[in-house]
């Protein structure tokens, strides 16, 4: 007898902005976040009279298949409330969401030169870019392959700063992919943490299937030891917990870069290190903000 592969939950919402049902979905939980329809939208001026492009674009969250569908329906509206949201929940097969996953997943380009990729596909060479720095990452259960914008605003900044000879923590490592990334673009000395043993997992993981092991150190937050770059792709909320503890990580003069933020919540965060950093510059997109800073 064959054992029946496990099943998720899948929850679709709509009626707020994908921003904000992704911000929403992953503090509940979700160990994957897609936006589809017309997500892309958001950011169009909408006529007088016609309702906001957001409201017709769906966020989807996958969660494990043993949470209770209409407990978790219920914390959405309540986290969503006053605004009105739909959401359908539904329960998928492990592998049908692997198989979704990877159709959607191909070759990504960040910036001039990087380049994440699942270990299936093929990078075309470029003759303009014949340094091309390529991960290979595939789906799997830690947050992290490049598709959502808060890890891509950190890997476009890795592309135009490449941390050649330099002490680079990737602080919240899900997948590694920053880490990585750093790694391939140069760094001497890289290490991931997380709060998530899973993350770890699939960071060292990763690390060695791009044959990297040797220069990505991965372990718990405790073990984490001050560094040039900092990069922190977490929520609003611990990212201004944790701001005396990255100030602590970050070396004189060194860059620290946070991501995960919403454009709303960007002030509120940028005031928890101001004591301790100057902001130079960030980037934003789909309504998430990257801020980048220096160490005094
Ligand atoms: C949005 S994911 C980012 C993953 C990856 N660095 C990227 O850029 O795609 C956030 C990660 O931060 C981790 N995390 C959340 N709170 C944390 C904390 N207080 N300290 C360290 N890691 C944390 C989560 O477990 C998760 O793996």
């Amino acid at each position: 007898m064959t054992a029946a592969a496990p099943a998720w939950l899948q929850i679709e919402t709509s009626g707020a902005s994908p921003a904000l049902l992704e911000a929403v979905l992953e503090a509940e939980g979700a160990v994957a976040v897609t936006v589809s329809g017309s997500g892309d939208e958001m950011l169009v001026e909408t006529a007088p009279g016609q309702s906001p492009a957001w409201n017709r674009a769906a966020v989807t969250g996958l969660f494990p298949g043993d949470r209770d569908p209409a407990e978790l329906a219920a914390a959405l509206r309540d986290a969503l409330a006053p605004r009105s949201v739909d959401c359908r929940p539904a329960l998928i097969e492990d592998r049908d969401w692997v198989r979704a996953w990877m159709q959607d997943y191909r070759p990504m380009r960040f910036g001039r030169r990087l380049w994440v990729c699942p270990h299936h596909a093929e990078v075309a060479a470029d003759p303009a870019s014949p340094d091309q720095a390529i991960i290979r990452l595939d789906p799997g259960l830690a947050f992290g392959t490049g598709t959502h914008p808060t890890t891509a605003l950190c890997l476009e900044w890795l592309d135009v700063h490449p941390p050649v000879g330099r002490r680079v923590l990737d602080y919240g490592c899900g997948s590694g992919v920053l880490a990585l990334a750093a790694a391939s673009l140069g760094a001497a000395y890289v290490q991931a943490v997380d709060i998530d043993p899973q993350s770890l997992v699939a960071t060292r993981d990763n690390a060695g299937a791009n044959r990297l092991e040797q220069r990505v150190d991965v372990g718990s937050v405790e073990a984490a030891t001050p560094a040039d770059v900092v990069l922190a792709n977490i929520l609003a909320a611990p990212l201004i917990d944790l701001a005396p503890t990255l100030a602590s990580l970050v070396h004189s003069g060194g860059d620290l870069c946070l991501s995960g933020l919403l454009a709303e919540q960007a002030d509120a965060v940028q005031e928890a290190y101001t004591a301790d950093f100057d902001f130079v510059g960030g980037a934003a997109r789909d309504g998430w903000v990257r801020l980048d800073a220096v160490r005094h």
